[in-house]
């Protein structure tokens, strides 16, 4: 006889309703390929009169959690967000042995490792594709890979929204203010856009994968967290000139026997796939010691795509499978491919306000080629009020930088350059200062 799997759903938002739309247009097929009947027992919701995307039964919603508990789910989405009353939710969902899938980045970046404690003390699985890369099925890849392979690195382009704004600004020269409000207008930007633009939601997301590949008890050695306020049309001409474009990334890296986590604007090379990464498509690489370089991209947010990671883990749910964090080890293992390359070229973005004299620029320009560190490549833009100097180095001083750049009156902004193997063919040429 066809088991039925009794599932309850946590909000019936945008990603509630792409899960039930997914789960009503595709009941036959999943009945097929998995001998499994998903039926929805229970949406918890704030209220209940509100109009909604899909049709369900009347008696399905609920704004009573008790109610969601008396139906005896087999599974809980959570597809309501948040940490409060949530996380409560779902930790009393986990104690009366309900399996958890889950869209809540912010709950699985905070207490992932808890609540995978509490999941295996129950035997019960944990999923949560959804809450990176929305439609991208990254995590479970990962899962998948944490087998045998030794993960050495996990970067990408996390946040569709950051990635629209620096497209539209790049593609229609436009300020960051004004590309944030036609955003918010087209609804690719929250009416509060701090979770993204600020790059706490990239860093949520980069935390999920930290804890998968690296291990849920291991503080990550560093963190860094910038997001793209201050990125200027100005500096993504410049570095467009020099071949590179501005993209916000996540990038998570073992070092040792620990590992970083970083996310911030970073100049990514032309010939780089990421930088062919357009609006609000994410894209993930992953680097693995036997399997090499991966690259996962697609749509990272919205009611279909989410929808489908949600349920696609539901039946992983039903065929037995979890989410498993990497093991510590004790001792190493033989490495096939290198461990992760970091660049060592640094980015330093200079402004001068009109009113400084040729004199600063030279003298900065001077700085640049013989006292700052190895010069890659150098421009500049004069443009409105300002003075533009964009200088790609390695083996650089920051602070000495950023002591010069006070010196001479100039405000800097400094970012990471990603592999930084195009720039390392200047060390060959002659660079040439533009003036
Ligand atoms: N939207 C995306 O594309 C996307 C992509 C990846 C991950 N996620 C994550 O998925 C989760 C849900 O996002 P969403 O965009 O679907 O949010 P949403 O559209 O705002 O939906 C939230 C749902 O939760 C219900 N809810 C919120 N607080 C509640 C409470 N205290 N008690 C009962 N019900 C409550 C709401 O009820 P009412 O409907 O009655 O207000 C609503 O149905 C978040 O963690 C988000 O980060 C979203």
């Amino acid at each position: 006889m066809m088991k039925k799997w009794k599932i309850a759903l946590l909000g019936l938002g945008t990603v509630g309703s792409g899960v039930v739309t997914i789960l009503q247009t595709h009941r036959e097929r999943i009945r097929k390929q998995l001998g499994a009947d998903l039926e929805v027992v229970g949406a918890l919701v704030r209220n209940p009169a509100k109009s909604r995307k899909v049709e369900v039964e009347s008696d399905v919603l609920t704004m009573d959690i008790q109610t969601i508990w008396e139906r005896e789910p087999d599974i809980i989405i959570d597809a309501m967000g948040g940490l409060d009353p949530t996380l409560g939710y779902i930790e009393e969902a986990i104690s009366r042995q309900c399996h958890v899938v889950s869209a809540n980045k912010e709950m699985l970046a905070a207490y992932g490792p808890h609540l995978h404690h509490l999941a295996e003390e129950q035997n019960v699985s944990l999923l949560y594709e959804a809450s990176v890369g929305g439609g991208i099925p990254v995590l479970n890849a990962l899962s998948q890979l944490l087998h045998a392979n030794r993960i050495t690195r996990v970067y990408g382009i996390l946040n569709g929204t950051t990635n629209y704004i620096l497209t539209k600004m790049e593609e229609e020269n436009l300020a960051y203010e004004e590309v944030l409000a036609q955003a918010q207008e087209l609804g690719f930007a929250e009416a509060d856009p701090t979770a993204d633009v600020e790059g706490y939601d990239a860093f949520n997301k980069i935390q999920i994968i930290g804890h998968l590949c690296f291990g849920g008890k291991t503080q990550p050695l560093a963190s860094e967290r910038e997001g793209i306020v201050s990125v200027t049309s100005e500096e993504i001409e410049v570095y467009g000139k020099l071949g590179y474009r501005v993209k916000l990334l996540a990038v998570a890296e073992r070092q040792g026997s620990g590992y970083s986590l970083r996310v911030g604007p970073t100049l990514v090379p032309h010939s780089h796939q990421l930088a062919g990464v357009k609006n609000e498509y994410n894209a993930v690489f992953v680097t693995g010691d036997i399997v090499g370089d991966l690259l996962f991209t697609g749509k990272g947010a919205g009611a279909l795509p989410t929808g489908s990671a949600v349920v696609e883990d539901v039946l992983q749910v039903v065929s037995g499978r979890t989410f498993a964090l990497e093991q510590e080890e004790a001792g190493g293992r033989t490495v096939i491919h290198g461990e992760a390359e970091t660049s060592e070229a640094v980015a330093a973005f200079f402004t001068l306000p009109k009113r400084e004299t040729d004199s600063a620029k030279i003298r900065l320009l001077s700085f640049l080629s013989s006292e700052a560190g190895f010069l890659h490549a150098v421009d500049t833009l004069e443009a409105g009020e300002g003075s533009y100097i964009a200088a790609i180095l390695s083996g650089a001083d920051v602070q000495v930088l950023q002591a010069f750049a006070k010196h001479v009156d100039a405000v800097l902004h400094l970012r990471a350059v990603l592999d930084d193997r195009l720039a390392l063919a200047f060390r060959e040429a002659n660079v040439t200062l533009p003036i």
